[in-house]
């Protein structure tokens, strides 16, 4: 679809995320002539910078993590041209005036604010654009996950958000839900009846959700550490992926039909009681190990602290669904920083064969799977029981029907950071999360949250380079099931 002219305003334009992705991702939607010919990117933060500096800064950047093949020097000279930088204080008057007479050279525009800044500012930012007279009818604010620290701090986020704005021009953005495999979730469950027929407690027997990384919180260390792995990944991106999992199906495609049954899913979460805290989580720290071959430090090093932190870089978890459709199947939950391999994959795992025809002392036989790859080859796999080719006997083994996207479709797709922000150009909502999807979802990890900070222990320790504390390999194990570690 074709979008309209536009003037992005990025805050906490100096920022790591800004740098990182959101220039890049503006680029290639540049390079791919997504904007209108009077687009323009204003960004916008605290240092006292002057557009040239800001350009600098911004080239550098894109230098860094736009690939060469997508860097010609043209387009880059013409992106950059693009960009303006004000000095604005999030915190004071100072600035806004200024701001807001540049986004009225150009009254008609989409106006996107992207909030790349700490949550504390959401607030404050959208109060000071409205009295300021910055908002046009056309105003989208993108909010950044985490919304907030807890339950309370969410709310009056969006209660100061919601006071200036409404929902429909509330953008809270999930990354995650920009991944092309996250949205090939709809079409495998809603457009595949052989799926959805099996999609329930009577042939499903768990679930497993797996987010690994292998970089460690370097570089992050100021936000980390106030985070730790369950604000960052589970509150957010590990439960939306548990969502489109366990939802029913929508109504339609419309924006509030899909929330509506994330929502219902949320909600339909068994709330953790204190005490069982212990027994359904496990949350871990890494110590010094190894990350793809090469040494590296522990947890406090990365984040240059001597004295012991209590935060975790690593959480698995056993959720579980309250509904005829999930009754007493299990959702496990896990992710990490510094673990052996980046890889996101969910597993859908099928209950074994009743009873068995084969001898059995030839072959155990495997459940079936189906995998979903999210990342690095987005994918998906079906593990089935085949008989080994070859007059020998029936000689049973597991091998997959397999779909590898990049194979079948062979073309680069926008990254999810580029393919939300063209949402928000033209104002489909439907990949946001909503104000109660959100307050929902901090609603059902406020207990761990509370239960752990209540536990004098520190998280339990875990080498770098491996698949976390050995009590997350117990907590499944002694349900008689295993972590998959990924297709090979
Ligand atoms: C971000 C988290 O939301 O997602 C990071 O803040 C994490 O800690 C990142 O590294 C992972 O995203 P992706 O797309 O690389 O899986």
């Amino acid at each position: 679809l074709p979008v309209a002219s536009f003037d992005c305003v990025v805050f906490g334009a100096t920022g790591d995320l800004t740098m990182r992705k959101l220039l890049a991702a503006l680029y290639h939607r540049y390079r791919d002539r997504q904007f209108p010919d009077t687009s323009r990117i204003i960004a916008a933060a605290r240092s006292g910078l002057e557009t040239e500096g800001f350009r600098l800064r911004a080239e550098a950047a894109l230098r860094q993590h736009v690939s060469p093949a997508n860097l010609d020097e043209e387009t880059l000279g013409a992106f950059l041209a693009l960009i303006h930088y004000r000095q604005v204080d999030a915190l004071s008057d100072e600035g806004w005036e200024a701001l807001v007479a540049t986004l009225d050279e150009r009254p008609g525009q989409v106006r996107p604010f992207y909030l790349a800044t700490s949550p504390e500012l959401y607030g404050p930012i959208c109060q000071r654009l409205a009295r300021h007279g910055g908002f046009n009818a056309l105003s989208r604010v993108v909010l950044e996950k985490p919304i907030g620290h807890d339950l309370a701090s969410a709310r009056a986020i969006n209660k100061a958000v919601g006071e200036v704005l409404p929902e429909s021009q509330i953008f809270r953005i999930d990354h995650y839900l920009g991944k092309e495999t996250v949205q090939n979730l709809l079409a495998l469950r809603f457009a595949n009846p052989i799926f959805e027929r099996l999609w329930n407690a009577d042939v499903i027997d768990h679930v497993q959700i797996t987010v690994s990384e292998v970089v460690g919180a370097e570089g992050r260390a100021g936000y980390y550490d106030r985070s730790g792995a369950l604000r960052d990944m589970v509150q957010n991106h590990m439960l939306q992926l548990l969502c489109l999992l366990a939802m029913e199906s929508p109504l339609s495609l419309d924006t509030d039909a899909v929330r509506d049954e994330k929502l219902k899913v949320l909600r339909a979460l068994r709330r953790f009681e204190p005490h069982e805290v212990n027994n359904f989580t496990v949350r871990g720290q890494y110590v010094a190990g190894a990350a793809e071959g090469r040494p590296v430090p522990g947890y406090l090093a990365d984040i240059g602290s001597t004295e012991r932190s209590m935060t975790e870089t690593f959480v698995a978890l056993k959720a579980q669904v309250n509904s005829w459709r999930w009754a007493g199947v299990p959702f496990y939950l896990r992710t990490g920083k510094r673990l052996p391999r980046k890889m996101s994959e969910i597993v859908v795992q099928f209950r074994t064969p009743p009873f068995s025809v084969f001898p059995r002392d030839q072959h155990d036989l495997q459940p079936n799977r189906l995998l979903i790859r999210l990342q690095p080859e987005e994918g998906m796999r079906l593990e089935m029981m085949t008989k080994e080719p070859g007059p020998g006997g029936l000689h049973l083994r597991p091998t997959g029907l397999d779909i590898s996207f990049e194979k079948t479709f062979g073309q680069h797709y926008p990254d999810a950071y580029e393919r939300l922000l063209m949402d928000v150009v033209r104002g489909n909502t439907t990949l946001f999360m909503r104000r109660d999807e959100v307050e929902a979802a901090w609603d059902w990890v406020e207990p761990v949250l509370h239960a752990w900070a209540e536990r004098p222990e520190a998280p339990r320790p875990y080498v770098a380079g491996t698949w976390g504390p050995t009590a997350a390999i117990a907590m499944i194990e002694r349900d008689g099931r295993t972590w998959y570690e990924g297709i090979e």
